[in-house]
């Protein structure tokens, strides 16, 4: 029988990636709900959506994601963020149902000299952290079957993140200031699809497997400016739109929401149990950059 396996979020960048990495995975079926299908802000639209779906797996790719507007927004970051997760472990707990849900580096304070694992002590800085925080202990708390998966610095050519938005920004501005104080894993987010669908398989298989909390990062570092300025050399190099990048720290830069230094996330127990391959950082920027450009 077919792995039905369904997703919260279907235009996101992850839900995107996923959609692409089902499709070469004939014994795997993929049902996506879109926030106007499933809303994380309410939980009789969530439990329709699965009952609907009848899946062996639910993966919550769904989230608040703005960190900046998460700071004046705190009632509907924690929401989407946090209750959303808890309806979703206490649903899929009753169904017996295996729950992926995911979060993110900014459960941490960025202080740790080296890459964070899955036993450091989260310290959110902002509102965004502190919500996606709360998620994580609802989640563990309504059902201990569950996986929290952890990403951070995704990229693609799916959906908006930091590459897209370099390569918007680079047609009408003359220069971008961008921080270089702040470092992290740049992820490519089909590795991540690809991970997450190899957890359904396993939990599928063993639901008591693979329970708690796993680190999805990729081993690079590379800080911020450095990053966009990666970005405009490939975007340049494939006859797509550049600028200059000015590198600032991050008070100069002022964002509303403050973020870790350090955003580092040791992926070793994942690589080792899920056997996962990470994809070279510039064959993923390359990849992504030739996407996003061909998205005009
Ligand atoms: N991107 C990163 O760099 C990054 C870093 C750390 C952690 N993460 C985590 O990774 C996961 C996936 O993120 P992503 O980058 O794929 O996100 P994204 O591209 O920002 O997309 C957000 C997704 O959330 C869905 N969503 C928003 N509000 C919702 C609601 N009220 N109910 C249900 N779904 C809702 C959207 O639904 P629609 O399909 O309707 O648009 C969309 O699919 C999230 O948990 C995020 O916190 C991402």
């Amino acid at each position: 029988m077919s792995l039905r396996v369904a997703t919260i979020g279907r235009n996101g960048q992850v839900a995107r990636a996923l959609a692409s990495c089902a499709a070469d995975a004939p014994d795997l079926t993929l049902i996506q709900a879109s926030s106007a299908e499933a809303d994380l802000r309410d939980s009789d639209s969530l439990a329709r959506f699965i009952d609907a779906a009848a899946p062996h797996i639910v993966i919550n790719a769904g989230a608040y994601n703005n960190l900046d507007r998460a700071e004046t927004d705190r009632d509907v970051a924690f929401a989407i963020n946090a209750e959303g997760p808890r309806a979703l472990a206490r649903i899929c707990a009753a169904r017996e149902i295996g729950f992926v849900h995911m979060s993110t580096d900014c459960v941490f304070d960025g202080t740790k000299d080296g890459a964070y694992s899955e036993i450091d002590a989260p310290n959110p800085l902002s509102v965004y952290g502190h919500s996606k925080h709360a998620g994580e202990i609802a989640v563990l708390e309504h059902n201990p079957a569950a996986l929290t998966v952890r990403v951070c610095w995704v990229f693609s050519e799916f959906g908006e993140n930091f590459v897209s938005r370099m390569i918007s920004l680079a047609r009408t501005r003359q220069d971008l200031r961008v921080v270089d104080d702040q470092s992290g894993p740049p992820t490519y987010a089909p590795d991540i699809a690809t991970g997450l669908l190899a957890i359904a398989r396993r939990k599928h298989a063993a639901p008591a497997d693979l329970c708690g909390l796993l680190h999805f990062a990729a081993p690079g570092r590379i800080d911020r400016a450095s990053m966009a300025q990666a970005i405009m050399d490939e975007s340049r190099r494939q006859g797509g739109p550049f600028t200059h990048i000015s590198p600032v720290s991050s008070v100069a830069f002022g964002a509303p929401a403050r973020r870790p230094a350090n955003a580092c996330m040791s992926s070793d127990i994942a690589t080792r149990q899920l056997r996962l391959a990470w994809t070279p950082w510039d064959a993923a920027l390359e990849q992504s950059v030739r996407g996003i450009l061909a998205r005009g």
